[in-house]
Parts: structure tokens; C-alpha cells; sequence
């Protein structure tokens, strides 16, 4: 695919399915073992910061025992790799892409292991527990919550996502139902740019007729065939 020089993957809670982390909406998933408004939204936090601490610093703790699968280790070589331009975006605010050798990840919905401060907008690396409300390194006021995106927050670095879309060749969906906003509103976006689409997930999308392409399957076994293909 010589044609090819700029390429946006955007990835989703599948693409880390086959660590041990739950997606979100699958049978089982997150949002069937706690509301979304309770753990995932702004009132949620105010209403109850103790319940939203100790369910991220718990997602937190997990990282430890996952670890990245053939999806994240094959996106990375494709980094390294792919003699033209790549934005990868996560909606994931695990780090098994970083885990499995991605230098540069666009994290739009946060990180886990990332600090924002309620009350100085300080935002930094954070490794340790919240639940016990430890200082801001910056202002000291015992504000910290975690820094992944809430339903109703803006997403990070959308005007980057946008030009990137704006100007690639091939964008590409791997483990992501396509419910959430403005994620799910990248596949047009690109396809107005004429570049080609292509969903990899384990089984169709709500947005698949919006694809060009569509591979169904575990991300672990089609991501590396496809970037196999990619580079030879
Ligand atoms: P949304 O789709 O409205 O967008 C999320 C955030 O992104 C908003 O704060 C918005 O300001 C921001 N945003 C949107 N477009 C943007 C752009 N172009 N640039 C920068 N920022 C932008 O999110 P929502 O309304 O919270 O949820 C979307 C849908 O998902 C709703 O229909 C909701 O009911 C549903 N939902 C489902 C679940 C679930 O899984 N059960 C959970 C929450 C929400
Ligand atoms: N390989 C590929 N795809 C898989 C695998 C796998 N092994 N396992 C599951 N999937 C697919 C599912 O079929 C599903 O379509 O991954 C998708 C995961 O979808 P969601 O759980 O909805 O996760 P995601 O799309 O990342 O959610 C978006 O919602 O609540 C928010 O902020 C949260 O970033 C998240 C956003």
C-alpha cells in the first residue's frame, strides 16, 4: 500500500480486552457493574467522591497485573515502522500502549495514572491512591481527582484529532462500539477527507456500514496480520 503516507488509529476498550481489562458495554462490562452517572460523570463526583476515588484508583491498581497483548506490541512496531505520519488515539485511559512501545499516544478520554487538581488545574503523572486525599504537588489543597475525561467534559487535543482526520490517507477503528461522542464521529470525518476506513473489532460496530472495510475478530490476532500486511 504504497499510497498510503498518513494513517489516524483510533482505539478502544477492545483493543485491551484480551489483557483482562473489561470494556465497558459488553455483557458483564463496567457499566453493568456500576452506573455511569455515579462513576463516570462531574454530579457523580460531587455527589460522592469516595465511591468515584476508590472506583479509579481500584482501575488504577489493576494496571499492574495486565499486561499489553499482540494488538498494543503490533501498533507500536507500525509506530516505529510506517515511513509516513501516525497519530494513534486511545478513548483508553489504561497504559498497555505505552506498555507494548508507543512513544506517542494521544489520550483523549484521560489517563489512569494521570492527576488533574479541582482546585489549581494542575495536571501531572500519578502512580498512587486519591482515596485519602493527598495534596496537589502544586497548590497543596486536597483536590485531586483523576484525570480521565467524565460524560459532559470535553475530550483532550480535539483540534489536533481533527486536523489529523482532516489530512490522512487511512483511519483505521480497532475495539471500539462506536456509542460514544465525539469518537464515534471520526469514521466521517475521514471518510470526507477521502481517506479509506477500516473497523477492526470483535464483532460489528454501531457505526460498521460507515466503514469501508470492516475485519470481525479478536483485535490480538487481526492487528498484527494487518499490520503485517501494512509494511510488507
Ligand atoms: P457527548 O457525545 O455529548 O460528548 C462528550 C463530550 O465531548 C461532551 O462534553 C462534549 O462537549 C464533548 N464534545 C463533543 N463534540 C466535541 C468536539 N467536536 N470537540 C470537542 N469536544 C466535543 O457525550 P454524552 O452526551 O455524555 O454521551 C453520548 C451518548 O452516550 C448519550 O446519548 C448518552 O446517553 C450515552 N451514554 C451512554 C452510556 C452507556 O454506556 N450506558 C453512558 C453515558 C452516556
Ligand atoms: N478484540 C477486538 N474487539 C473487541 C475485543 C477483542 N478481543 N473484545 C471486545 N471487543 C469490542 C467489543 O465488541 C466492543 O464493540 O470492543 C468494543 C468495546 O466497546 P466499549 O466497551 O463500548 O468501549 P469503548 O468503545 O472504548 O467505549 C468508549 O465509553 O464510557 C466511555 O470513556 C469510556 O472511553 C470509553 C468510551
Amino acid at each position: 500500500m504504497a499510497e498510503i503516507a498518513r494513517i489516524v488509529i483510533l482505539t478502544g476498550a477492545g483493543i485491551s480486552a484480551e489483557s483482562g481489562i473489561d470494556t465497558f458495554r459488553s455483557a458483564g462490562g463496567l457499566w453493568e457493574q456500576h452506573k455511569v452517572e455515579d462513576v463516570a460523570t462531574p454530579e457523580g463526583f460531587a455527589r460522592d467522591p469516595d465511591l468515584v476515588l476508590s472506583f479509579y484508583d481500584m482501575r488504577r491498581e489493576a494496571l499492574s497485573k495486565v499486561e499489553p497483548n499482540a494488538a498494543h506490541v503490533a501498533i507500536a512496531r507500525l509506530e516505529r515502522e510506517f515511513a509516513g505520519e501516525l497519530l494513534l488515539v486511545t478513548q483508553n485511559v489504561d497504559d498497555l500502549h505505552e506498555r507494548g512501545g508507543s512513544d506517542r499516544v494521544l489520550h483523549m478520554h484521560g489517563e489512569l495514572k494521570s492527576a488533574l487538581c479541582g482546585a489549581c488545574g494542575m495536571r501531572s503523572r500519578w502512580e498512587g491512591r486519591m482515596i485519602e486525599r493527598p495534596p496537589c504537588p502544586i497548590c497543596q489543597a486536597p483536590s485531586l481527582r483523576p484525570d480521565v475525561v467524565w460524560f459532559g467534559e470535553m475530550p483532550y487535543q480535539m483540534e489536533r484529532i481533527y486536523t489529523a482526520l482532516g489530512r490522512c490517507d487511512l483511519f483505521v477503528s480497532i475495539g471500539t462500539s462506536g456509542a460514544v461522542y465525539p469518537a464515534a464521529g471520526f469514521v466521517q470525518e475521514a471518510r470526507q477527507s477521502g481517506a479509506h476506513t477500516l473497523e477492526v473489532n470483535l464483532e460489528p460496530s454501531e457505526g460498521t456500514h460507515l466503514f469501508h472495510e470492516a475485519r470481525h475478530g479478536p483485535a490480538g490476532r487481526l492487528v498484527p496480520d494487518w499490520t503485517e500486511e501494512l509494511l510488507s
